[in-house]
């Protein structure tokens, strides 16, 4: 029993990854799903399609990996943050479609809440803001929506999680309600200092407190899958939300260590040790990690448009075929041209927080084509790095200390280009690891240690290998006059502005 099985249930696909006893990767599988836009702003996913998707990207890659359940010590869970499922106790079924982390349909009521003054509170308590984004009106939403459902919730009858969660339920067999701290951490119900569910936000947003689950440390015993799904029962030890998995798996173990995944979207979250920093700049505050009781807090940065900039320029512009072709079009641009492609799609995240904002591009010229639009989307995405990491060193000294490295993953870190422009625009170190795939390998560390088959925390962040850093190489006049100039854009295109 040497392997990790890891699950890394995303935005848009489930992902099954098998490693072996040296951490390697040996097999994964991945199945996209449908997603459900029934309305403007609505995100929907069928809770049921993605646990279909689970279970056959499990056995998937079970498969291809030549082994069988009876190798694999753990499981390790790591997902897409704040959707929430609820679900029928007796039968497992879910009662409605789940809500996306990316769902706006309760903008108004956060707009009131905030109106009414109760950010400070939120704020304070969860280290979250009052923003859609979140767990808990999405959770109130329902229970208004779906007939008899708060009643039934009071009861017990109708549970609430986050797909780790709703996985952990259907995987054991309905013998676990459980969640770990870093999803608990994104609810908007969890107090991230005192550790518990809180009962007075619970209460303003009526929201029965029986339907909530158990919170657990991020290694620890999840329960076990019933026997039938993979051919022999397999012990859950290891959960964490996808970015605060990146996080672990980028060893960024000490205060001031800080990571950036570029997917869809950017988050960026900066370990700041047992201290609870709270933003003065609008990031948010959430638990990086949980040993032994104890979380390790990180300041967030998240931006919704980073890698999605590229499906733009493919999708919407049709000026590429494929992503890939991206990095060579943006080297081709006119060095003399300096645009800037602002990508509020579906508005700013932080530290702006503007859902209103749309997308605009300055600085167009005569002769601007594909090549110098294709470069400002690149630029895009370091520059709004460059805002969040901005922010974290001036909510917090500790971000300035020890070795001021960015460590980055996803998708869009594999353009040496983005990468260097990156570190050009930030002035300091871009690190790519060796291995790319962090997060299941967040995930699947968790499980190991847990498991007895992993290093301990200090051997890992010792196997935590570089593949390549960038530095700066942008003369510093430079680079204040394009900072200087991202800002204007940024100044031009808020929708307060
Ligand atoms: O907070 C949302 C985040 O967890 C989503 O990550 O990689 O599934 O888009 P991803």
């Amino acid at each position: 029993m040497t392997h990790i099985l890891a699950i890394d249930q995303g935005t848009t696909s489930s992902r099954a990854i098998v490693f072996d006893s040296a951490m390697k990767i040996v097999a994964s599988a991945q199945q996209e799903f449908a997603q459900h836009f029934p309305r403007s702003g609505w995100v929907e996913h069928d809770a049921d399609e993605i646990w279909q998707t689970v279970v056959d990207t499990c056995r998937d890659a079970i498969a291809k990996a030549d082994i069988s359940a009876a190798d694999i010590a753990a499981i390790g869970i790591t997902n897409q943050r704040e959707t929430v499922v609820l679900w029928d106790r007796s039968t497992g079924e879910p009662i409605h479609n789940a809500i996306v982390w990316q769902d706006r349909r309760t903008a108004e009521v956060c707009a009131t809440l905030r109106q009414e003054g109760f950010e400070a509170e939120v704020t304070e308590k969860t280290g979250l803001l009052l923003d859609p984004y979140f767990s808990s009106t999405k959770v109130a939403w329902l229970l208004d929506e779906v007939e008899g459902a708060r009643e039934r919730a009071a009861k017990g009858d109708i549970l609430f999680g986050t797909i780790d969660s709703f996985l952990i339920w259907k995987l054991t067999g309905g013998a676990a309600h459980v969640t770990d701290a870093t999803n608990a951490a994104r609810t908007m119900l969890y107090n991230i200092k005192s550790g518990a569910w809180d009962a007075d936000i619970c209460a303003r947003l009526d929201i029965p407190m029986e339907m909530l689950p158990e919170v657990k440390d991020c290694a620890a015993d999840f329960g076990e899958t019933t026997p039938d799904l993979f051919g022999s029962p397999l012990p859950i030890l290891g959960v964490a939300g996808d970015q605060q998995a990146a996080t672990i798996g980028q060893a960024c173990f000490e205060p001031g260590m800080l990571k950036s995944t570029y997917g869809t979207g950017c988050f960026a979250l900066l370990n700041t040790g047992s201290t609870p920093v709270t933003s003065r700049n609008r990031l948010l505050t959430t638990i990086a990690y949980q040993f032994d009781g104890k979380p390790t807090y990180a300041l967030e940065g998240s931006i919704f448009i980073a890698g999605a900039v590229v499906q733009w320029l493919r999708d919407g512009l049709g000026v590429i075929d494929h992503a890939s072709e991206t990095q060579a079009l943006a080297e081709k641009a006119d060095p003399t041209q300096e645009l800037y492609l602002v990508p509020a799609f579906t508005g700013l995240g932080a530290p702006h927080w503007d859902p209103d904002a749309r997308g605009a591009v300055y600085g167009l010229t005569r002769s601007s084509g594909p090549a110098e639009f294709a470069r400002a989307a690149l630029e895009s995405v370091g520059f709004q790095t460059a805002d969040l990491l901005e922010a974290m060193h001036s909510d917090w000294d500790g971000a300035t200390s020890g070795e001021a490295v960015l460590r980055v993953d996803g998708g869009m870190s594999a353009s040496d280009w983005a990468m260097q422009f990156l570190s050009d625009i930030i002035g300091a170190d871009v690190d790519r690891p060796a291995i790319l795939e962090t997060t299941a390998l967040g995930a699947a560390w968790l499980a190991g240690m847990r498991a007895g088959v992993y290093p301990d925390q200090a051997g890992f962040a010792q196997s935590w290998a570089l593949d390549r850093r960038f530095s700066p190489k942008m003369p510093s006049e430079d680079r204040e006059r394009r900072i200087a100039g991202w800002k204007d854009a940024i100044g031009r295109t808020l929708s307060r502005s």
